[in-house]
């Protein structure tokens, strides 16, 4: 399998937010935005990995700044890591000024998803090359977080987690 790049499974969603959409504040609902970015990352993840992919975990989100009724919200998300079956996809979510067109960076989020034949079993995908400096501070990080999630999740000892481990121990 050849490897890949983020720009190979970059996907950008811009919508509207509209009133179905909000909470009592007239914000966005933190739902509604969990599931617009699991859909863009899916596609991310399906680019890259050319097969169905499917949401393993959410390994964080960061609601940083409500985003008002009315907003223009664009997420883009790529892939920032591949592992074997499984891969993390990086979402960062922007709202846009309607008259300058200015983008303020709103939210982010990290998905991981796994690749999976028509049978829902998972299958290897192709290896991931970062190039940018933010390619690869998040590509580094992304293995952290895999541990995190693994271990959480109890499917990895704590002891095992030798990345995660090495954050405390600077
Ligand atoms: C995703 C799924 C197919 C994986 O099944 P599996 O292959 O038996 O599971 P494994 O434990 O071998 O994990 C497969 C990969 O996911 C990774 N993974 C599993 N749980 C994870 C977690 N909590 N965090 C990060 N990675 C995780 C594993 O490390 C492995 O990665 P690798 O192949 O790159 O090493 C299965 O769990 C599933 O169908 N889940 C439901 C998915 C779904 O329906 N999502 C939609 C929302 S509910």
């Amino acid at each position: 399998m050849k490897s890949k790049r983020a720009k190979e499974s970059l996907s950008i969603a811009t919508d509207l937010v509209l009133p179905s959409d909000t909470n009592a504040l007239h914000g966005i609902f933190g739902g509604e935005l969990l599931a617009r970015m699991d859909r863009i990352c899916c596609i991310a993840a399906q680019r890259h990995a050319e097969a169905i992919a499917v949401t393993v975990a959410v390994n964080h989100v960061q609601f940083g700044k409500p985003v008002p009724l009315g907003s223009t919200l664009t997420i883009e998300a790529k892939v920032s890591r591949a592992f074997g079956s499984s891969m993390e996809v990086y979402a960062d979510v922007w709202t846009e000024n309607r008259t300058t067109r200015k983008r303020t960076k709103v939210n982010e989020g990290i998905y991981t998803f796994v690749a999976v034949n028509s049978k829902g079993n998972s299958i290897q995908v192709p290896a991931f090359i970062p190039e940018t400096t933010l390619e690869k501070k998040r590509f580094d990080a992304a293995l952290r977080r895999r541990q995190l999630s693994l271990v959480l999740s109890g499917k990895m000892a704590a002891k095992e987690a030798t990345e995660l481990k090495a954050l405390f121990e600077e």
